[in-house]
């Protein structure tokens, strides 16, 4: 199994380039469900998530390429030989968005078996929303042995409102409503960019969706989408971590390749920490030359201050003179990484959904654990400024979302290894290394 052995100390200094977003690729391809025409991704990253949803499709009968070279971010999928519409255990405990491909499947194929995803790092994650949003729409749903079988001849249009905000359910449900006769109006959904980003490849394939971004979206169903080419969006959350990066090491980093307007509350919420930072078109720098001081966030969705952003924003808070109060409200479990910074020498204590950290305290090395993703990116944060080595062992969370973080850190001085390298390597672009 893969580690990070990482050195701390280093500022952080140059241009590091953000990949397409995980979470806007990963329902763009289970878009091309609902269509047997081709469609063509672009700015996909090279991450697990990515990999696992490939096999996916691929093992219900789609044809999906990945590029190679210059072309190794574009993916083309093609689901005109769908011959097994079933999302296995196998695949789904490795990747709970698998649930996404359980709309489109129902609106294309009729029928749907999709295993259960079972229980999360982060929290318990039911799907209930995107089973009665589907119920909704006339799909007949049963449950047995762990999986979900849905069927509708066509899915109908109908009012949809969302119960709590579901960011797969708004864009699994808005995937089927394309597809289904006569108009669906789904209302208290979720309005982050990549759901826009998907109503804006849906409609380029000839669906027609307004208002996706806001918390009502308009479907007027349609007998059949085509093929198309879209690019991905930027992803936010690592264009998140890599500003923490810059201000944490008291670097001068240019994010580039990003959607800044994507940021605006974890970069105001940076600035009363005393972290200095210029957006410019699709870029952010960012100059850690400030003393840093304690603020207190609370998750919520989008826009407010990301849940994907709170374990990363937590290391920082252990270098912010005073008590920040950490708030998760989205997940139930998210607090994983706080004892391992505890293990690294920070103060943290948590009391149910609140974490109170109190800095700043020095960080020094020590071998710690990574529990998901985000909880990953915290601890490769930590240890690029604690004191001594840092072992960060199960990195294969951070792989599932993070394109060659560590090619990235190191192009921009960071002193970090991955050591048991399992998976092959790709190049890096020019912009990433410079
Ligand atoms: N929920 C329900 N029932 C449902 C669906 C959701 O009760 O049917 C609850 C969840 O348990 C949670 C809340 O609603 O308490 C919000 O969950 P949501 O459905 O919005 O999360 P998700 O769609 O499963 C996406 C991202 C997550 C991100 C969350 C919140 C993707 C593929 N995943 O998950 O990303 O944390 O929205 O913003 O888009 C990550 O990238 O590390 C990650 C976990």
């Amino acid at each position: 199994m893969d580690r990070f052995v990482i050195r701390g100390g280093n500022p952080l200094h140059g241009t590091i380039r953000v990949s397409g977003a995980k979470n806007a690729a990963l329902p763009a391809m289970a878009a091309a469900i609902l269509t047997d025409e081709p469609i063509v991704l672009e700015n996909i990253p090279q991450v697990r998530d990515i990999e696992t949803t490939r096999k996916l499709l691929a093992a219900m009968g789609a044809e999906v390429e990945l590029g190679y070279g210059r072309a190794q971010h574009r993916t083309t999928i093609c689901c005109r030989g769908l011959t097994s519409p079933e999302a296995s255990y196998e695949l789904v405990k490795q990747m709970r968005a698998s649930s996404l491909v359980l709309g489109p499947l129902v609106a294309r194929c009729g029928r749907a078996r999709v295993s259960l995803p079972g229980g999360c790092a982060i929290g318990a994650r039911p799907i209930d929303l995107h089973v009665k949003g589907l119920e909704c729409l006339g799909a007949t749903i049963t449950q047995e042995h762990g999986y979900i079988e849905a069927s509708a001849k066509r899915l109908r249009g109908a009012e949809i409102v969302f119960d709590k905000i579901t960011v797969t359910g708004t864009e699994d449900l808005l995937m089927a409503a394309t597809l289904a006769d006569g108009e669906t109006v789904m209302q208290n959904c979720a309005r982050e960019p990549e759901v826009a980003d998907l109503a804006d490849l849906l409609n380029r394939m000839g669906a027609r969706i307004e208002g996706a971004g806001t918390s009502t979206i308009r479907i007027k169903g349609v007998s059949r989408l085509r093929g198309t080419k879209h690019r991905i969006i930027p992803d936010r959350i690592e264009a998140g971590t890599f500003v923490i990066a810059g201000a944490l090491t008291g670097g001068d980093l240019n994010v580039v390749g990003c959607d800044p307007r994507h940021l605006s509350v974890v970069l105001e919420k940076l600035a009363e920490v005393g972290v200095r930072t210029a957006s410019a078109g699709d870029s952010v720098r960012v100059i850690g030359d400030g003393v840093l001081k304690a603020a207190d966030i609370g998750t919520e969705e989008y826009p407010g201050f990301p849940t994907d952003m709170q374990a990363q924003y937590m290391a920082l808070a252990t270098q912010a003179e005073g008590s920040s109060v950490v708030t998760e409200n989205i997940f139930e479990n998210r607090f994983m990484h706080a004892q391992e910074l505890v293990r690294m020498g920070a103060n943290i204590k948590i009391d149910g959904n609140r974490a109170i950290v109190k800095g700043k305290t020095p960080l020094s090395a020590a071998a710690v654990l990574a529990s998901d993703l985000r909880a990953s990116a915290s601890l490769v944060l930590a240890a690029l400024v604690a004191d001594g080595e840092t072992i960060v062992d199960r990195v294969y969370h951070i792989d599932r979302g993070y394109e060659h973080i560590e090619e990235k850190l190191r192009g921009v001085g960071a002193q970090i290894r991955r050591i048991g390298e399992i998976f092959p390597k790709r190049a890096v672009p020019a912009a990433v290394r410079a």
